[in-house]
């Protein structure tokens, strides 16, 4: 890495330097997407996509309501409506079935998010966009790596968005995100709107954005690609060794897995009685568990204009009260695991 460093500060090749060109022909070749183009952050990395996707401000997107906010906010940026889902129970990725029953004249796109490492069903998510002529843009954000049936996320949709935020299994050294795609022409409009709508310099046949990634983040992240599979199977690893401890606690409710998934497990999220009480003791253990996401999109106040109170997406709404994310990283010891099962049973009573 302090080779890249060294190597950018002396080209003084901050902006769109050959570490960003080298990133994405790496990660377009880790995922096998014909395209990967670095922006700013992922949730650019989503409004670039609609907008190169060609959405309009009729367009109607369909989304879960349980995400982090981007999903929706990147819905909102792009200048369409979003049209929020509920999840299902068991794994709470996007209920489909309820998608379709969403489906209206103006409905363009679906934006399925591969929540906490592993990937919405490709299959079903197909279906229902060939049935209705729908764009699927995938919100790959959580799920660096992650495939299902060998397909790796932000390779199935018409294209994709993901974040390579600090805290994602693939991160940066601050902000940074990418596009995804196959499809040439897109890729190009992407290249151009995070660049002031310009493909040659101060010519600007289009509005754009100033949404680059980073140099010197490209560095850190061709750096720490290189170690992605071996950190995603250790993640796998410490998912398993939870699902063992916590086998003989019937109270708490494990993740599922999607038969197909490989899942890298951005997060590994179960189900608890008395969550927030639990949470605490947690926390007061010393044991950095917490809530993902506490609120769902309809009942966050930036989104109060759509008019979905309370009762809207019950599964969503009792997940929101019910979830708990255990501590999950690489790194993660046996030893540590065993002392946050400890302090769940304890907390649990
Ligand atoms: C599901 C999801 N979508 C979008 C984003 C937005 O990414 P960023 O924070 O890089 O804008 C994130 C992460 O923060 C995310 O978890």
């Amino acid at each position: 890495m302090a080779a890249g460093f060294a190597a950018a500060l002396d080209q003084t090749a901050f902006i769109l330097g050959p570490a960003v060109a080298a990133f994405e022909a790496a990660y377009a070749a880790f995922i096998g997407a014909r395209h990967c183009i670095g922006v700013a952050n992922g949730t650019d990395a989503l409004e670039l996509a609609l907008r190169a996707a060609g959405v309009d401000a009729d367009a109607e997107v369909l989304l879960p309501a349980n995400t982090f906010i981007a999903t929706a906010l990147a819905v909102l940026r792009a200048g369409a409506r979003p049209v929020l889902v509920d999840c299902e129970p068991d794994h709470h990725l996007i209920d489909l079935e309820q998608a379709a029953a969403r489906v209206t004249k103006r409905t363009r796109f679906l934006l399925p998010v591969h929540l906490y490492g592993q990937m919405a069903p490709t299959e079903t998510v197909e279906a229902l966009a060939r049935a209705h002529g729908l764009t699927v843009i995938e919100d790959a954000a959580q799920a660096q790596g992650a495939r299902r049936d060998g397909r790796a996320a932000g390779t199935t949709g018409r294209a994709a968005g993901t974040s390579f935020y600090p805290g994602k299994n693939l991160g940066a050294y601050g902000d940074a995100g990418a596009v995804t795609t196959d499809d040439d022409a897109l890729a190009a409009r992407v290249r151009a709107l995070r660049n002031y709508g310009s493909e040659v310099k101060y010519h600007h046949p289009e509005l754009g954005f100033n949404s680059r990634l980073d140099t010197l983040q490209a560095v850190v992240l061709n750096a720490k690609l290189k170690r992605l599979g071996g950190w995603n199977e250790a993640r796998r690893a410490a998912a398993r060794r939870y699902d063992d401890l916590l086998a003989d606690l019937p109270a708490v409710t494990r993740p599922h897995t999607l038969a197909g998934n490989e899942h890298v497990f951005h997060l590994y999220v179960v189900r608890v009685p008395r969550r927030d009480d639990v949470l605490r003791r947690l926390n007061a253990d010393g044991i950095g568990a917490q809530i993902h996401y506490p609120v769902p999109i309809h009942l966050q106040g930036a989104f109060r204009h759509l008019g979905l109170g309370p009762g809207s997406f019950p599964v969503a709404e009792r997940a929101a009260r019910e979830i708990l994310s255990l501590p999950i990283y690489p790194e993660l010891t046996a030893e540590q695991q065993a002392r946050v099962v400890a302090s769940l049973r304890r907390a649990l009573g």
